[in-house]
Formats: C-alpha cells, structure tokens, sequence
C-alpha cells in the first residue's frame, strides 16, 4: 500500500489581549494608517503573563484532537514549531505532550523561525509515508510579543501571538501531495534574534530582541515565494487554476498579495488573519488554515497551497488534498 498523509482535524488559539496600531501609536512613533497601509495589519493578540508557547499549544493541540475524534494515546510524534520556547530544554514538545498526558509518542522542536510549521508539516510527512508514524500531531506556538522590542517602530507593528495545530494521520489516497522546504544560511544579518546569554557577540543593545532589515527581508521574501509556488506546481504537474485555496504565512498583505497574483489568484481565494493577529511566526499558517477549515471556506476534496517565509532565511510549502 501507498502511505500518505492525511489532515484529520485542525485546532487554534489566540490569547485575549487585543493591543491595537492606535496603542503601539501611544508608545512609538507611528501612525495607525502607516502601519495598515504597509502591513495590512489593524491589531495583534497579547499572551497573558500566565501563558507560554506551551499552554497556548495544549489548547489548539486539544482542539485539533477534538475535531479528528481520535484517541490521544494512538498519536505516536509531536512536533512543535517555535522560536520562543518555554525553555531552552525540554523542548516545547515535551512540555506538551506532559500537558496532554501522550504516553507512546516522541516529541521534539523545529526551528526554522516562520516557516517552521511547514517544516514541521514537511517532516510530519516524511514519517507518516515512510512507516515509521501512523499519527503526527504538528503545532506552531508563539509568543512573539516577548522578544520584540516595543521601542522599535520597525518590528514592534508586525508581530503577535498565538498558536495553530493539526493532526496528520496515515491514508491510502493523498493527502498531503508533497511538501518543499528549504533554507540559505548567508540571510543572518538581515533577520535574527540573539538568545544573550549563547551569543558570541554579547552586545548590549542586542538583549534578546528580533532584529530585522524590514526592506531587504520584504524583498527576498516576495520572490522567493514566486519560486516556490512554480516549484510546488512543477512538482506535481499541476496548473496554478487547480487550486483552491492559498493559506500563506501572514507576514505584509503586499507580500501575501504579490504571491497571490503570481499565482493569478483572486483574494477570494487567499486566507488572510493578518489584520487582526499581525505575523505569529510559526503559528500563522496553521492559525489560518484552522480558520478556514472551520468556517466551512476550506472544504474537503480542495487543493490547498501552504506556504512560509523566515529567517534563515527559511522558506516552503505544503500542497494539500484536504
Ligand atoms: N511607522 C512609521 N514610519 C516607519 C515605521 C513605522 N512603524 N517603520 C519604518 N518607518 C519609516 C522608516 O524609518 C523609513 O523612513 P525614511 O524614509 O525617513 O528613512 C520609511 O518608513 C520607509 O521604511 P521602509 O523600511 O523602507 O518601509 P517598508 O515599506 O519596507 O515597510 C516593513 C517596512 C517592515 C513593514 C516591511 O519592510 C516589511 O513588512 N518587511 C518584511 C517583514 C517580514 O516579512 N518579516 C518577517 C519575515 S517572516
């Protein structure tokens, strides 16, 4: 038999604090119309002081759980995408699978800033069709909130929080068509985020905070996009008119747009939460595919382009069959 990968059920959470352009308006210097003008952004969600990666995770993790109707003790890998893990070690996905009380189940962390969770999907994947996992549980969690910097008017506007799940069990009919990811490691300089007390350079004014050339990353990410959606396409022989929905990581609505145009998609057709939960890194894939699954938009049988961009720069994309 043909293994593939099938999406079984989705799962979301966004924290309660809404802090809107007007409110980063009162402590930078920046305009509400500025920011939604180049970002598309209105507003982002805020973790509570008692939440973490890790709870934020439990909760979509659960729902994701809920929604397939399946036995949590039959998941047998949990990966979490993230860059502001709890800890430094556990991993965020040993915090979580305590918190779900998963027995028989590995679990690790991916990193690959804001395309971890198509990387996490990408590898989910490669499990589920070699035979060596029958049901991956992959989450994006983040609280970007704390290592932004809330004086830099560059950065502060962009991010959010919150976290996105999905259950991927094994099939014999597609499923997940293929997943593409890649990385080039000479981008450092133009996004990174230090952890100071592992630095090389102990710069202080480097005090953990991202760190980003907005204009250049802006650049970089729009045509590295384009390819993959041609790589993508090119791999499985397919017209861009075959597919139905574009889920891409909600970083600028100009990026969003350019791919979608490269695609000759209509906006209709594209799945945007940017303007109310800004860039939540690994997190905004998985948040708006969950939206759109769940709102009935994503329905069964559609092709679904997935698709991130990241430091590293990071960049992939995930075809579906849902
Ligand atoms: N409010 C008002 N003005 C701002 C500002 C803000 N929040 N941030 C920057 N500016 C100013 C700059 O200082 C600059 O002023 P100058 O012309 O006097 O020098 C001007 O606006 C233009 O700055 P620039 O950085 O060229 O703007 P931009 O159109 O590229 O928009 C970003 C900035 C950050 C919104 C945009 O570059 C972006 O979204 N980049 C990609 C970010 C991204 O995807 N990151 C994550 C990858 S996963």
């Amino acid at each position: 038999m043909i293994r593939y990968s099938r999406v079984v059920g989705t799962g979301g959470y966004l924290p309660e604090e809404v802090r809107t352009n007007e409110q980063i308006s009162e402590t930078v210097d920046t305009s509400d119309s500025w920011i939604y003008e180049r970002t598309g952004i209105k507003s982002r969600r805020i973790a509570g002081a008692h939440e973490s990666a890790a709870s934020m995770a439990e909760i979509a993790a659960r729902q994701a759980i809920e929604a397939a109707g399946c036995d949590p003790q039959t998941i047998d890998l949990i990966i979490v995408a993230t860059g502001t893990p709890d800890l430094v070690y556990p991993s965020t996905g040993c915090l979580l699978q305590q918190r779900l009380g998963i027995k028989n189940a590995v679990a690790f962390d991916v990193q690959a800033a804001c395309s971890g969770s198509i990387f996490a999907l990408s590898i989910a994947d490669q499990y589920i069709k070699s035979g060596a996992a029958k049901t991956v549980l992959v989450v994006g969690s983040e609280i970007c909130s704390r290592i932004v910097d809330w004086t830099d008017r560059g950065t502060c506007i962009l991010f959010g929080d919150g976290a996105g799940a999905l259950l991927l069990s094994v099939t014999n009919e597609p499923g997940v068509l293929s997943t593409h990811i890649h990385s080039d490691g000479d981008f450092k300089d133009l996004l990174y985020c230090p952890l100071p007390q592992t630095s090389v350079n102990k710069n202080e004014q480097e005090a953990g905070y991202i760190s980003m050339r907005g204009n250049e990353v802006f650049k970089v990410a729009v045509n590295t996009l384009g390819r993959i959606v041609d790589e993508t396409l090119e791999a499985n022989n397919m017209d861009r008119s075959e597919i139905d929905w574009l889920v891409p990581h909600q970083a600028n609505i100009r990026i969003i747009a350019a791919t979608a145009k490269k695609l000759k998609m209509s906006m209709k057709q594209v799945v945007v939460t940017l303007e109310t939960q800004g860039n939540t890194s690994s997190a905004s894939v998985l948040l708006a595919f969950n939206e759109a699954v769940r709102d009935g938009r994503i329905k069964r049988g559609q092709v679904v382009l997935l698709e991130a961009f990241g430091a590293g720069f990071t960049w992939g994309s995930a075809l579906i069959k849902y």
